[in-house]
């Protein structure tokens, strides 16, 4: 089963997210051997919630989330609220939120945390900079990221929940990692993720992000431990995202 996800970020409001859905389900049937995510900006998530209502191929999920259930937090979603409106996944720890917002390993933490108490499945989001992978720290980076984020929860939490490597050098500059070069990261952390739960940790999604398009994610999707695909920039054109979700690996493990 491969897992293709959308991260739309801070595009398509409510009316373009409705013509989006509208376009993609006139032409997408459901595959049995994929799963579908969309992760558009809170206001829209109703609409595709509501769009996606008979399609049960095709999920929704939150881009981030408070580590409260409720409170005085100006600005902020909790997982409650996202739960409540429709969303069954949260992305967590993406490197926009740890970069540009200044979030941290225990933030994460918390955030994993709180998705799990509310019933949101987490896609926990990992990656390395630039100047990070030139020293050569690029397992021990993602590794701690990983270790941070599933501090506080049971590893049953993480036994159902996914993860996603997306190399902060690769996210919307149209540098992607090499199939070779993210395969060897997925290959460490499926090692973690067997080291924090066992033998469930073997069934934990992997994705890869960060410039994938049409012409990568073949390549991408047939790499070892590679189990779908985080795609930003190249989701939110309907022709390209058709072509992202109907590419078919080399070989389906
Ligand atoms: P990108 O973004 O595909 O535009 O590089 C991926 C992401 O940030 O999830």
């Amino acid at each position: 089963m491969k897992v293709f996800a959308a991260n739309w970020k801070m595009n398509n409001a409510p009316a373009d997210a409705a013509a989006f859905m509208r376009a993609f389900m006139d032409r997408y049937t459901r595959r049995q051997d994929r799963r579908v995510l969309f992760f558009p900006s809170d206001l829209s998530v109703h609409v595709v919630v509501s769009a996606v209502k008979e399609r049960p191929d095709l999920e929704v999920g939150v881009q981030n989330i408070h580590w409260e259930d409720k409170g005085a937090f100006t600005g902020e979603t909790s997982a409650p609220i996202a739960r409540q409106a429709g969303a069954r996944h949260a992305l967590i720890g993406h490197s926009e939120r740890r970069h540009v917002f200044g979030e941290t390993d225990e933030e994460t933490g918390l955030k994993v945390a709180a998705a799990a108490r509310s019933g949101l499945t987490p896609m926990i989001c990992v990656g390395e900079t630039l100047e990070q992978r030139e020293a050569g720290a690029t397992i021990d980076v993602v590794a701690r990221q990983l270790r941070a984020a599933v501090e506080k929860v049971e590893p049953s939490v993480i036994a159902s929940a996914m993860l996603a490597y997306e190399p902060v050098w690769a996210i919307g500059t149209g540098r992607t990692a090499t199939p070779a070069d993210a395969s060897e990261v997925h290959v460490a952390l499926r090692a973690e993720l067997r080291a924090i739960c066992g033998e469930r940790g073997a069934a934990v999604p992997i994705l890869y992000g960060g410039s994938v398009n049409k012409s990568n994610v073949q390549a991408l999707l047939s790499a070892e431990q590679i189990g779908g695909v985080l795609v930003g920039g190249a989701s939110l054109e309907v022709d390209q995202w058709m072509a992202i979700v109907r590419a078919i690996p080399t070989e389906m493990p």
